[in-house]
């Protein structure tokens, strides 16, 4: 006779293989909206449910706002009834696998700040019934599906691993990328225990392929590395950047150059710092738990001064350039192209775009920006700004054009040919035939 636990675990990894499953996803932002739209596709039923009732709506309509969905993808899984959305957690009482994607940011002191994850698992808790499968896919550090959410769930007296099953996933997805997606992006699983990573694997492994290893804190580590190792390259190229810029080198021939090594070298690019949900936030998990084992996580620390660096040396690059022109930063008219912490996508948060404005504005520069994918922002000291329609009176207008990000979209050609000056932080301008002389790289 089969015991408790593997009924629950057949049972359920039964209606998996079917595709008769209820999936929940709790947070439809730029990860669970991609990923609800996947497994809906793939043939789940998918109830979506965000706290913003905007997105909810926009959901239901088939109206996507995050760049890499489609409407037309949105549109068909809603209308098929395979997608719908809720700000109500009730029907997480249907649900089979729940699957959890809220933000991790940190505290205003740096310190991680769980709230949105554990505000959704007491949500689930309070609805939580035998044979469900939870995953957790917010980046965390390592100990939080074991040590925070599963004494969450058991508190209802329910068992992980006997009676219910949990795992940690996390999400790699990279917005704007065209080449690798939610699809096709394999996903590393952790469960809690054996019948958790089986059954964590089945789900996954019918819209992804699926990396499984020996439990949520390896899963939860592995993510953290994959972001801090993109932290401290960064870093190092841009310390590279300070150095070719004091030696009068231009750092983006010494790092093309250098990419044309077939191995031992991957190519990571200099620019006005890092930006997102990511880079700037996930390495600082791992070293504020690194501080519960008394280490502290050196390369960790020093990306993440020599990235905050690269904002300081490219607001310093436009008083200096206006400075040899007889211009100070007071008064002079600064066009800031491109505002999204990287090209082709519209997220600004954390984007080091929004410190180098607030910045300029502290010192009474005259900031207007363009960026074709943010009509408007808002900066930490709550003043607004929205983006400008480009023509040629008002690049000409400008005293000093600031690249800031290079999205693929604009035309560099006739940017350059109308501004008076340009600071390219991204060198967007690699390919303008004429008026180089009128740029000025980082
Ligand atoms: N954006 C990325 O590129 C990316 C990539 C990989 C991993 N991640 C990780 O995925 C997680 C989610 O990031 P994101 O970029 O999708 O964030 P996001 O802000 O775009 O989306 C999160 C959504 O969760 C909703 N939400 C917050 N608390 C909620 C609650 N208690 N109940 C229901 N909905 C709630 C918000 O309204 C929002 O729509 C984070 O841990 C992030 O680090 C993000």
């Amino acid at each position: 006779m089969k015991d408790v636990d593997s009924i629950a675990a057949l049972s359920l990894k039964e209606k998996i293989i079917q595709k008769k499953i209820v999936l929940a996803v709790i947070g439809l932002g730029y990860v669970g909206l991609p990923l609800a739209l996947e497994n809906a596709k793939s043939g789940f039923l998918v109830l979506g449910i965000d706290k913003d009732s905007d997105k909810v709506a926009q959901v239901n309509l088939g109206n996507s706002y995050i760049r890499d969905v489609r409407d037309s993808d949105l549109l068909q899984v809603v209308s098929r009834g395979r997608l719908s959305a809720t700000t109500s957690f009730g029907v997480l009482e249907r649900a089979d696998v729940v699957i959890i994607c809220v933000p991790t940011p940190l505290t205003a002191t740096r310190e991680p700040d769980l709230s949105y994850v554990t505000n959704a698992a007491l949500e689930i808790a309070k609805r939580l019934h035998r044979g469900q499968l939870i995953t957790l896919e917010s980046t965390t550090y390592p100990g939080t599906t074991e040590q925070v959410v599963q004494p969450i769930l058991e508190k209802t007296g329910l068992k992980v691993g006997r009676d219910l099953f949990l795992a940690f996933s996390p999400e790699r997805v990279d917005p704007g990328n065209i080449k690798y997606t939610t699809k096709n992006t394999s996903k590393i699983v952790g469960g809690v225990t054996p019948a958790c990573l089986d059954l964590a694997c089945t789900f996954y492994s019918q819209t992804l392929q699926v990396v499984p290893v020996s439990s949520p804190a390896v899963a939860e580590i592995t993510k953290l590395f994959e972001n801090t190792y993109r932290a401290v390259n960064i870093a190092l190229v841009n310390e590279l950047m300070f150095l070719c810029d004091r030696m009068g080198i231009d750092v983006w021939e010494v790092v093309d150059a250098a990419g044309t090594k077939p191995f031992g070298i991957q190519t990571f690019y200099p620019g006005p710092g890092v930006g997102g949900h990511c880079i700037p936030i996930d390495p600082f998990y791992l070293s504020w738990k690194a501080k519960e084992y008394s280490y502290n996580t050196k390369f960790i620390e020093m990306a993440g001064e020599i990235n905050a660096e690269a904002t300081q040396h490219v607001f310093k690059k436009v008083y200096r350039v206006l400075n040899n022109r007889k211009k100070s930063i007071n008064g002079s008219r600064i066009l800031v192209i491109g505002v999204a912490y990287k090209k082709d996508i519209d997220d600004v948060r954390e984007s080091p775009a929004l410190r180098i404005i607030a910045m300029l504005l502290d010192e009474q520069a005259d900031v207007v920006y363009h960026d074709p994918y943010v009509p408007s922002i808002t900066l930490a000291n709550s003043v607004s700004l929205k983006s400008i329609v480009l023509s040629e009176d008002e690049i000409k207008k400008a005293d000093c054009m600031l690249i800031l990000t290079d999205h693929s979209c604009l035309d560099y050609n006739w940017l350059t040919e109308h501004a008076a000056v340009i600071i390219d932080a991204r060198n967007a301008t690699k390919d303008v035939k004429t008026g180089r002389e009128k740029i000025v790289k980082i």
